[in-house]
């Protein structure tokens, strides 16, 4: 990391007025919403850094926008190419920061030939998505977000409304990182029998827990309830696909708070319309861009499959919110911000968060 340029102009401004005054590092944010601002601006009190926040997204149009800055602070929907680097990199940006976990929108070969470093937040609250699992799981369950609606209508009827009992039944996670095992444990509070899958299983976990690994025909085969918590790779891509589906044989309802793309949507809605599955909740899709994140209420919405889905009164859908709690956001301002102080101070940025090709 090659941090002269930005000590260059430290000291020039220092010695221009004449005081030792360090100047306050430079940052854009892009695709910044009202509450990246409150949580970001709360974080630098003290204001050791110097804000800008763009509501539009970073690409290779809007990187002259990145000018004077010595970073830019980026979310997942901001297309951090090798175009769009070259810019940032001509402009003196010493820092991509990804406000979230993934890294998929950044070309890191780019980055590294550029010299311009990557940053993300590797974990920030995994209850804060497990417990929106849970929510999205027992709203679609007792039909919530029917009833909500139907009262404020004036509508008390109990028709269609009717859910079952959590206790006693059976529930298959698929992936037991940090957000599966709690979702796992959190579903074994309720009196269920959890059934896990993962690559690397973690038997003394499961032990502990009362929980019991199995392979994914025996989940998918006797699961009321399948909870998917691994990460999108090529192998988990369609992960739940035409075939799978077919062999869910007690219908059971499907959550989705990792990636869309572990879902075929196109298999999915032909379930959905042969009642192969009591409900789906779905807190990711498999094409969020350009829909998620934005208020489209005045717009038209032109993915059908998206457009099919929310017709089903028996799929629920939210727009990516499984890490919107306080304590979720504070950390990834926590420890963004640190990452910015430190490489306004050429200290090397904190454990983990780095990424490298
Ligand atoms: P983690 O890395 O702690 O756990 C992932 C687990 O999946 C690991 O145990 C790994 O062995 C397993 N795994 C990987 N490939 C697999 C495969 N082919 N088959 C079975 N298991 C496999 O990750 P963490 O923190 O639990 O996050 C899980 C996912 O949740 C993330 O990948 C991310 O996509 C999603 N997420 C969603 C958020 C939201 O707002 N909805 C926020 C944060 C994460």
């Amino acid at each position: 990391m090659d941090f002269e340029g930005f000590f260059e102009k430290t000291l020039h401004a220092a010695t221009a007025d004449a005081t030792y005054v360090m100047k306050s590092m430079k940052v854009a944010f892009y695709d910044a919403k009202p509450y990246d601002e409150e949580f970001f601006t709360r974080q630098n009190r003290s204001g050791e850094l110097d804000f800008t926040f763009h509501a539009f997204r970073l690409n290779e149009s809007t990187a002259i926008t990145a000018q004077d800055n010595q970073a830019v602070c980026v979310f997942v929907n901001d297309n951090v190419n090798r175009a769009c680097l070259e810019l940032l990199s001509e402009n003196g940006v010493r820092l991509v920061a990804l406000r979230c976990a993934g890294f998929n929108n950044v070309d890191l070969d780019a980055a590294a030939e550029l010299g311009i470093s990557v940053t993300r937040v590797p974990a920030y609250s995994p209850h804060a998505v497990a417990e929106h699992a849970i929510t999205l799981f027992l709203t679609l369950n007792r039909r919530i977000h029917r009833s909500y609606n139907r009262v404020r209508e004036l509508n008390f009827s109990l028709n269609g409304l009717v859910g079952f009992d959590v206790y006693g039944k059976t529930v298959g996670i698929i992936g037991t990182g940090k957000i599966g095992k709690l979702t796992a444990r959190i579903f074994r509070g309720f009196g269920t029998e959890v059934l896990a899958y993962d690559l690397y299983p973690d038997e003394k976990w499961a032990a502990e827990d009362g929980i019991r690994y199995a392979s994914l025909e025996e989940i998918y085969a006797e699961s009321d309830v399948i909870s998917l918590h691994t990460p999108l790779t090529p192998e988990t891509h369609h992960l739940i696909d035409e075939e799978e589906l077919r062999s869910m044989k007690k219908a059971p309802c499907l959550i989705n708070t990792s990636r869309g793309k572990l879902i075929n949507t196109t298999a999915l809605i032909q379930a959905l319309k042969d009642k192969q599955l009591r409900g789906v909740a779905l807190d990711v899709y498999e094409i969020e861009e350009g829909v998620f994140f934005e208020d489209l209420s005045h717009d038209v919405l032109h993915d059908d499959e998206l457009a099919r889905l929310l017709t089903f009164n028996n799929v629920l859908i939210t727009s990516h919110q499984g890490f919107l709690t306080e304590e979720a956001l504070s950390e990834i301002a926590r420890v963004t911000c640190k990452n910015l102080i430190q490489l306004s101070a050429g200290k090397p940025f904190l454990e983990g968060t780095e990424v490298e090709r």
